[in-house]
């Protein structure tokens, strides 16, 4: 008896060990808990961390690849345009360094922003299931929809966006599919 509760407990906590949360939405990001301006959106299907919470507020951690040229946007890799969370502009912005990219590829970085309590999920599987019916389903009603690795991570976003309006694709949906398209591309490489 003791073994397995000792079994469940070591299988429970390797389970949770990494936290990792998941959104299918657009998250609005704030500076500080109690700012009302949003300075930043996390796009949906990329992970992140509850840091803290306090009251109706959550402090995230998220983390990505920082252009040192475009140090407003947090991507998924080191090379490719795939958006994890972009900031406004004129944000001031705490990133921590975790490793210089090397060969002029980007940083590794992470940041803590704080965002509206929500419940989130603990995998990304069944978002992408769900936009991968979006896109067959919506994109393959006038032309046979094309394939998903004929085009690159960069091109998707445009792609998608000049067919997006002939299609019933919710706008609270379209990052979602978007990032499913990106993330399935035909340079598609999981950041280091
Ligand atoms: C209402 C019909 C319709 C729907 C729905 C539709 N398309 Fe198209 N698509 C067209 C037509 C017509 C063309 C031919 C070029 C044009 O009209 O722009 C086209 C052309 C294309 C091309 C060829 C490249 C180009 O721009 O010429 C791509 C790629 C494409 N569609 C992708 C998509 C994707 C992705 C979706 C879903 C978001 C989608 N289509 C949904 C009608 C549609």
């Amino acid at each position: 008896m003791k073994k397995l509760i000792f079994f469940l407990l070591a299988s429970f906590s390797l389970c949770f060990a990494k936290n990792e949360l998941f959104s299918d939405k657009v998250i609005s990001l704030y500076q500080n808990k109690d700012d009302t301006k949003v300075i930043g959106r996390l796009l949906p299907t990329n992970a992140f961390r509850i840091v803290k919470t306090e009251g109706d507020k959550l402090l995230l951690e998220i983390s990505g690849f920082v252009n040192p040229k475009a140090p407003s946007v947090l991507y998924f890799n080191d090379y490719q345009r795939i958006i994890v969370a972009a900031f406004s502009k004129n944000a001031k912005l705490h990133f921590i360094k975790q490793s210089k990219g090397k060969n002029g590829k980007w940083n590794r970085a992470s940041i803590q922003m704080w965002a509206d309590k929500a419940d989130f999920a603990k995998s990304d599987k069944e978002m992408l299931a769900r936009a991968s019916s979006l896109y067959t389903e919506n994109c393959g009603i006038c032309h046979t929809a094309h394939k998903i690795n004929e085009f690159t991570a960069n091109a998707w976003p445009a792609v998608f966006r000049s067919m997006a309006d002939r299609t019933g694709i919710d706008k609270a949906d379209r990052w979602l599919v978007i990032e499913y398209l990106q993330k399935n591309a035909k340079d598609f490489k999981k950041g280091k």
